[in-house]
C-alpha cells in the first residue's frame, strides 16, 4: 500500500503563520510557542539569505500569501465564488479575514487530522468558528477513504456554489508524479460545480537562477526536516500550463510578483522573484 502519512510537514506550518503573524497578516488566535520558537531559530538563515544572497523565504512567504488574496479577492468580487476550500491551511488566518470580509462566503479550512484538530481548537477558543466557516480533516494522498478529496467534498460541499479551491506551501513537497495525481483527482472533483477554480504557489526549477546552489541546499535540508520529497516543478511559464492542462485544467494563468511591485503591498527583492501563483481553471 502507498505510503499516505506526510505529517513530518505539518510543523513548518507553524514558521509561516509566525511571519505572517510579525508582518500583522494574521490574528492573535494564532499566537503559538511553536511558531515563536521556529521563527526566531529560522532567523540567522533568513538574515544571511536575506543580506549576504539578496533572497529571502520571508518576503517569498509574503509575495505569495498576498498575491493568493488578491486572485481570490477578484475571483469572488467579479466571479461569484461563494465557497472556499484552503487544503493544507496550516494557521492561514485567510479564512477567518475572508468570512469577516464577505458576508456570503462559505469557507472550509481542511489539513491532516493533527493540524486541522489544532486549527479548530484555536478557531473555536476564539470564537471564530461558525456554520460559515468549518474545519475538516483531508489528506490529499488519499483515495475512496473517510479524507479522500472526493469523500470531503461530497460530505462537506454544496455543490451549486461556484467554488475556489486554495492550496498555499504543500505542492513542492511532494515530486510531480504524486502531486499530479492529486491535481487530476481535484480537477475531475471540481468539475461538478458550476465553477470551479484552483489556486495554488509554485516553486519552479529555475536553473538560471543566480542563487541556484542554495536554493539547491535549501532544498535538501528541508527534504530532510519534513521527511518529504520536496522538489521543484516545471521550467518554464510554458511549462506550467502544459502541466496544469494535462492534469485536467481548462485555463491557467501565471502570476509573477514583480508584476504586482507599486501595485500590491508585497514586499520587493532585489533579485528575480523565485515563487509563482497559479489560477487554474476547469
Ligand atoms: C508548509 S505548511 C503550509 C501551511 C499553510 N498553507 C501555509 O502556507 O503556511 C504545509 C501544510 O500541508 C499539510 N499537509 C501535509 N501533507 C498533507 C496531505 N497529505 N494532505 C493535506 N495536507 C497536508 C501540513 O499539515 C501543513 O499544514
Amino acid at each position: 500500500m502507498a505510503d499516505t502519512d506526510s505529517s513530518g510537514i505539518s510543523f513548518t506550518a507553524y514558521y509561516t503563520s509566525e511571519v505572517w503573524r510579525q508582518h500583522g497578516l494574521s490574528a492573535t488566535a494564532f499566537d503559538t510557542r511553536e511558531g515563536k520558537a521556529l521563527y526566531w531559530l529560522g532567523r540567522p538563515v533568513e538574515l544571511f539569505a536575506e543580506y549576504i544572497l539578496g533572497v529571502s523565504n520571508d518576503v517569498m512567504l509574503l509575495q505569495r500569501h498576498l498575491i493568493i488574496d488578491d486572485v481570490v479577492r477578484r475571483a469572488i468580487r467579479e466571479e461569484g465564488v461563494t465557497q472556499i476550500v484552503e487544503i493544507a491551511c496550516g494557521l492561514s488566518p485567510r479564512g477567518t479575514r475572508f468570512c469577516a470580509e464577505f458576508q456570503e462566503l462559505h469557507y472550509l479550512e481542511a489539513d491532516l487530522p493533527g493540524m486541522a484538530a489544532h486549527k479548530q481548537q484555536l478557531l473555536v477558543q476564539n470564537g471564530l468558528l461558525d456554520n460559515r466557516h468549518r474545519v475538516c480533516s483531508i489528506n490529499i494522498l488519499e483515495e475512496n477513504t473517510e479524507e479522500a478529496l472526493n469523500t470531503v467534498f461530497r460530505r462537506e460541499l454544496d455543490t451549486s456554489r461556484k467554488t475556489l479551491v486554495i492550496t498555499e506551501g504543500l505542492i513542492n513537497y511532494f515530486d510531480l508524479p504524486t502531486i499530479s495525481g492529486f491535481w487530476k483527482r481535484l480537477a475531475q472533483t471540481l468539475k461538478a460545480f458550476p465553477t470551479g477554480y484552483y489556486i495554488t504557489d509554485l516553486y519552479p526549477d529555475f536553473k538560471w537562477h543566480p542563487v541556484t546552489r542554495f536554493v539547491d541546499s535549501f532544498i535538501h535540508g528541508l527534504a530532510f526536516a519534513t521527511r518529504s520529497r520536496v522538489s521543484l516543478h516545471f521550467r518554464t511559464e510554458q511549462a506550467i500550463r502544459e502541466g496544469f492542462r494535462s492534469c485536467g485544467f481548462r485555463q491557467t494563468a501565471v502570476h509573477i510578483p514583480e508584476s504586482y511591485y507599486g501595485v500590491l503591498p508585497i514586499p520587493v527583492q532585489r533579485l528575480s522573484s523565485l515563487v509563482r501563483v497559479i489560477e487554474n481553471r476547469v
